[in-house]
């Protein structure tokens, strides 16, 4: 039996349980670089979390030029074939420090355990680093239809384990992740820096940290 006082766990995949976070900022620098558009670490920070087209329109706010939504389809599908390079050669070996333990911490609490990701790939990810399996519920990004920071995924995630919002709690890497729980009523658990993540109720600095609150 569980003696936390949530009964569900619902977790971000990317830069939470794997760094891709890493292959989007890469997939989009190298876009960005292309069409000649400033973009770096720092501006890549607001981009986490939030959706494919919603991060290249943030991308192409500091462009000269207007782009025609043909051409931001492409651009989206080029950064997408590029990602999907670089994540076609994940393994298991690609699981953050504390992964699969912070996992099975929770399985063995007790705790219903959901993944809420707004990647399109997030099936392929999981699928590569051999954990689809340790989920109750994944979230279907195609059937959200707005992004962090708005809760619908949190709260999809927590209707479909069948728990409370306010008896789940979130694990978030990005600001606008930490938001969507916090929206969503649930208590945050931010995965990096504390500066960063203000809104989270408690930061650690990777998973290897983490402890069901
Ligand atoms: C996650 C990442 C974002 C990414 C989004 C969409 O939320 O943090 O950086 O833009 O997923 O990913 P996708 O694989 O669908 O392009
Ligand atoms: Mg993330």
């Amino acid at each position: 039996m569980s003696t936390s006082r949530y009964a569900a766990v619902i977790f971000d995949l990317d830069g939470v349980i794997t760094d891709t976070a890493r292959y989007h900022y890469l997939a989009w620098k190298r876009l960005a670089d292309g069409e000649g558009v400033h973009f770096d670490e720092a501006a890549n920070e607001h981009l986490k979390g939030i959706d494919r087209m919603g991060s290249l329109e943030l991308i192409l706010a500091s462009a000269t030029r207007a782009y025609s939504d043909a051409e931001k389809l492409a651009l989206a599908t080029e950064k997408n074939e590029h990602y999907k390079e670089l994540i076609a050669t994940m393994s298991p070996a690609d699981l953050l420090p504390g992964a699969v333990a912070a996992l099975d911490t929770c399985r063995a609490a007790g705790l219903k355990i959901g993944l809420a990701s707004v990647s399109r790939n997030a099936f392929t990810v999981l699928d590569r680093l051999g954990i689809t399996d340790k989920f109750d519920y994944i979230v279907d990004a195609g059937t959200i239809a707005k992004g962090k920071p708005d809760p619908e995924i949190f709260l999809k995630a927590a209707r479909e384990l069948g728990v409370a919002p306010g008896d789940c709690f979130g694990v978030e890497d990005a600001v606008a992740g930490v938001a969507s729980i916090k929206s969503a009523g649930m208590y945050a658990i931010g995965v990096g820096d504390p500066a960063v993540l203000t809104e989270a109720d408690q930061v650690i600095p990777d998973l290897a940290a983490f402890r069901i609150p």
